[in-house]
């Protein structure tokens, strides 16, 4: 029987953890929970999110914006649509956004990102944790949208194992897997609050390579964790090796096990039940945070949008759905014995650890 309230495991017990049959997971599932409350409290944090583009200069073989695909409109958010989304944000009390777009790096983006981070601090009143997932930047430009307002990034390592991320990344300069260790490395750098992550049930992607990510995330001291099961996309690439997937339950519930198994690891990170989770399982977020997670991400970005925005099959959220309103959330999280962080930024806690 393998301790589960020690932090430090080895691979082998984390493959072990990881391959724990499902009936039998409940103790695993509880414990991390436990943990949760015990470091960082009943409190959920959501984040309001902002799908900023769908443009994209790099083709990521499993992704359903990349770049490569022709036949998809492109779309830059506005500043109106996103000074709308900020005051929405502030009027029901979310202390942090996030703002998310395929990766560019020409300087109009650059631009565009420091003057949508100035509305949002300009709507706030300089009182909003802001989040940015937008790839991987020069050293420069991560400080200057730091000196603007962003105290946080997510740039999901997609897998730890360079043989893996190179069967889904096509071989380049672009999408070097070197560049986005560097990546990560730069923004501890430069101050922010750093988040990465994984996808789940991956073709190619074994247990071992798991354990393999949960020890990467504790060696490179992350603060959040972004990680929910890969989702197959008809127009992509990696769509031929539909065949060699887990079945969709099967991704789901490793995905759970992903999130309990690095609570017990690292205590006092953040942790998002993220949209990927809902999509692939009705009511997976709340799965996700009775395993815990501690963070949600409602979607603010504009209904008009969002068809474009697809990155996967069937993800929800097309029209303002029940499931993502203010209302609704707060019911589900407060029916799970859990509280809405409301009007807190909800700042990794294992940020301030790291740096004292
Ligand atoms: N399935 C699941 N997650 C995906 N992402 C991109 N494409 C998919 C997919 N097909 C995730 C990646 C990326 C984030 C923005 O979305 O992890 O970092
Ligand atoms: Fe672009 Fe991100 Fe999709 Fe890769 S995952 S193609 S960087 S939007």
């Amino acid at each position: 029987m393998i301790d589960l309230r020690k932090k430090e495991f080895s691979r082998d017990e984390l493959i072990q953890l990881l391959n724990t049959p499902l009936d039998e997971a409940q103790e695993l599932f509880d414990n991390a929970l436990a943990i949760k409350k015990e470091t960082l409290g009943d409190e959920v944090y959501f984040r309001g999110l902002l799908e900023f583009s769908n443009k994209c200069s790099k083709n990521c073989h499993y992704c359903g914006v990349r770049g490569g695909r022709k036949n998809l409109h492109r779309y830059e958010i506005t500043d109106e649509d996103i000074r709308s989304a900020a005051r929405f944000a502030v009027e029901n009390d979310f202390a942090s956004m996030i703002i998310q777009a395929g990766e560019r790096t020409n300087k109009t983006f650059i631009d565009r990102i420091t003057r949508a981070l100035d509305i949002i601090m300009e709507e706030s009143n300089n009182n909003m944790g802001i989040t940015l997932s937008l790839g991987e930047q020069s050293e420069d430009v991560f400080r200057k949208w730091r000196d603007h307002g962003a105290a946080r990034y997510l740039l999901r390592i997609e897998s730890s194992n360079r043989e893996l991320y190179e069967k889904i990344h096509p071989v380049d300069k672009l999408h070097a897997y070197e560049k986005r260790i560097k990546g990560l490395e730069l923004l501890q750098k430069t101050g922010y609050q750093v988040g990465t992550g994984v996808m789940i049930g991956l073709p190619f992607q074994t247990v071992e390579d798991l354990a393999d990510d949960l020890l990467f995330f504790k060696k490179m001291d992350i603060d959040m964790f972004g990680m929910g099961p890969y989702i197959e996309h008809e127009e992509t690439p990696l769509y031929q090796y539909r065949h060699l997937l887990p079945p969709p339950e099967e991704r789901f519930w490793m995905s759970i096990k992903m999130i309990a198994v690095l609570r017990l690891m690292v205590n006092d990170a953040n942790m998002a039940a993220t949209t990927a989770m809902q999509t692939i399982y009705p009511g997976g977020r709340e799965k996700a945070m009775l395993a815990g997670a501690n963070v949600i991400m409602p979607n603010l970005t504009p209904v008009k949008y969002r068809e474009d925005y697809l990155l996967y099959e069937n993800k929800p959220g097309l029209e303002q759905e029940k499931e993502d309103t203010v209302s609704y959330l707060e019911e589900i999280i407060t029916g799970l014995g859990l509280k809405v962080g409301y009007g807190k930024k909800g700042d990794p806690l294992h940020f301030f650890n790291r740096n004292k």
